[in-house]
């Protein structure tokens, strides 16, 4: 949404004006200058400066005008964006595969703050990383691959998270946590989803299905009703709510 702001326009000479920008300390929009003056807008009025003339001016949100950029090596993002810094190794998990994509979605709408959360395969740490940036408590990210648990360590460390990265499958564990993400595929839900299911206290998120035979696979091996399926790319995510 837009807001209107009202833009005062003053005149002053240079001397004047430099005088000016000492003591209002602060940042001026300047809109022209000659030898003898220079014309300024501020948005508040100035006590002691009589304004040459006062309009609305509509000024747009920041998240319509402060878009993320690159330069060069530099990414330059607004305080908004939540970056997730991610080495490409041999590890799975950059973040462009549509069920990450999907897993990054879900976790946005169901993970509270300060939620517990296990990431079963985590691969890069991606989600791991991602839950706690989103202010999750305690992470735990397991994978049976010991170079994704190298990969989950590297990664929480560049991203300055901490998360306890394991060597594990889902029936090494002996705690429950708030949410549950696995991002696994249909075989592997098939010999882990009694284990996963008595993992979590609240949320399990899931993905990893592939069309609508996995899905109905999926659904049948769950046996209850999901709290929501979602699609992208024919690519399904499922959200269990305890
Ligand atoms: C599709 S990747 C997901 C990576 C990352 N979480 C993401 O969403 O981009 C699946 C990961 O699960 C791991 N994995 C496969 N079977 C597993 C199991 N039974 N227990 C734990 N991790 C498993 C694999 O090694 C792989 O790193």
């Amino acid at each position: 949404m837009t807001q209107k702001h009202k833009k005062y326009v003053y005149r002053l000479e240079p001397e004047s004006f430099y005088q000016f920008l000492l003591e209002y300390g602060k940042g001026v929009e300047i809109l022209s200058e000659g030898e003898s003056f220079v014309e300024f807008a501020l948005y508040e009025p100035y006590e002691g400066l009589e304004p040459l003339e006062v309009f609305e001016v509509e000024v747009l949100p920041p998240e319509k005008v402060f878009r993320a950029r690159r330069v060069g090596k530099f990414m330059v993002l607004p305080s908004w964006i939540k970056p997730v810094v991610i080495r490409q190794g041999v590890a799975f998990g950059t973040g462009l595969h549509a069920t990450t994509r999907l897993c990054l979605g879900l976790l946005q709408e169901y993970l509270q703050e300060g939620w517990s959360v296990l990431d079963v395969g985590t691969g890069t740490g991606i989600l791991a990383i991602a839950c706690k940036k989103l202010r999750a408590g305690r992470v735990l990210a397991i994978d049976i691959d010991p170079l994704a648990v190298q990969e989950c360590v590297h990664n929480a460390k560049e991203n300055c998270v901490e998360i306890e990265c394991w060597h594990a499958k889902p029936e090494d564990i002996r705690e429950t946590f708030d949410l549950l993400v696995a991002n696994l595929e249909l075989e592997i839900f098939k010999r882990e989803l009694p284990y996963l299911m008595k993992l979590f206290r609240r949320v399990g998120v899931f993905s990893g299905l592939y069309g609508k035979e996995d899905l109905r696979a999926f659904l049948d091996l769950l046996g209850l009703r999901p709290a929501k399926i979602k699609r992208l790319e024919n690519w399904y995510g499922v959200v269990v709510v305890q």
